[in-house]
């Protein structure tokens, strides 16, 4: 099984933290494919924006917001999905957020919103959602890090490493026990990806930190550079079409080689 122009025709996707970086890039693959989508972020203004540059596809494009650190509005912009969808093929719970820094210093709020945002928000969409995942055979892609694999010396993020190897562990549980449904899970594990977001924070580092990232893709990412957002969704258009259909709990490693170094 190959890919194909129109491979998610009329598929139904969901992505999550799709007004910019990877769920954008994301949303803008698979409405060129074909898809359905329903994109969730925090800002009107910017979910709207994201809608806009999607209409050229002219597939359906439905806006929700919601903070997905906060249950309570998952579940809620869940029933609302649900009250119109009563399947979903494609689920992409990427909305996320990493935060570095030394571990002493980190606020226990701030530990409770990266765990929140990061790692309960695909748990509690996914349980959310589950009736119609099930009815749509779905393929699920959680968004994982390479962080859950490895470890930045120099840049520590303890709970942001926590939180995406808990993705990844889930990932691979949730493939066992959906399995029987028709239910595919897996997860991407990206490098780091040129996003505005990551351009904004290497701008902000000091030189000094600067050189040290670009040393440290230079040793210890094979292809040394970056990755950009649309390797992230062409991975992401594997694991949703049915090229990827016997392929579950697989953590795809998408980061120029950088895990295996
Ligand atoms: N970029 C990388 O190098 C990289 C590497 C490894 C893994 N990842 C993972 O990939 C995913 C996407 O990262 P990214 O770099 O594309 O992020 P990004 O550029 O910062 O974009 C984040 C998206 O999520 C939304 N968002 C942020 N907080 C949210 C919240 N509390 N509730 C709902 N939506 C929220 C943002 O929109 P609003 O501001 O409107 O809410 C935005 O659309 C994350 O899970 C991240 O951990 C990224």
């Amino acid at each position: 099984m190959t890919i194909s122009a129109n491979d998610l025709k009329d598929k139904r996707a969901i992505i999550t933290g799709a007004s910019e970086g990877l769920g954008f890039a994301i949303a803008n693959l698979f409405c060129k494919m074909g898809a359905d989508v329903f994109i969730i972020s925090r800002s009107q203004e910017k979910i709207d924006a994201a809608a806009n540059k999607l209409q050229s596809h002219n597939t359906n494009i439905h806006t929700l917001t919601a903070d997905m650190s906060d249950s309570k509005q998952i579940q809620h912009t869940s029933q609302q999905i649900l009250n119109k969808w009563d399947h979903i093929d494609i689920l992409v719970n990427n909305a996320g957020y990493a935060q570095f820094g030394p571990f002493e210093e980190i606020s226990i709020s701030d530990i409770q919103y990266l765990i929140n945002l990061n790692l309960m928000s695909t748990i509690v969409t996914t349980q959310s959602l589950m009736p119609a995942l099930i009815k749509g055979k779905a393929s699920i892609i959680n968004l994982s890090s390479y962080y859950a694999h490895r470890i930045t010396p120099f840049r520590p993020g303890a709970i942001y490493t926590m939180c995406k190897a808990g993705v990844s562990a889930l990932t691979k549980s949730l493939a066992t026990e959906l399995g029987p449904h028709h239910i595919r899970v897996n997860a991407i594990a990206p490098g780091m990806v040129e996003t505005d977001h990551m351009k904004q924070r290497m701008q902000a580092l000091s030189p000094v930190a600067h050189n040290k990232t670009m040393d440290f893709i230079g040793e210890y990412y094979p292809l040394q550079r970056m990755g950009t957002p649309e390797e992230i969704a062409n991975a992401a258009l594997y694991l949703a079409s049915n090229a990827s259909s016997w392929t579950t709990g697989l953590i795809m490693h998408v980061d120029g080689g950088a895990a295996n170094t």
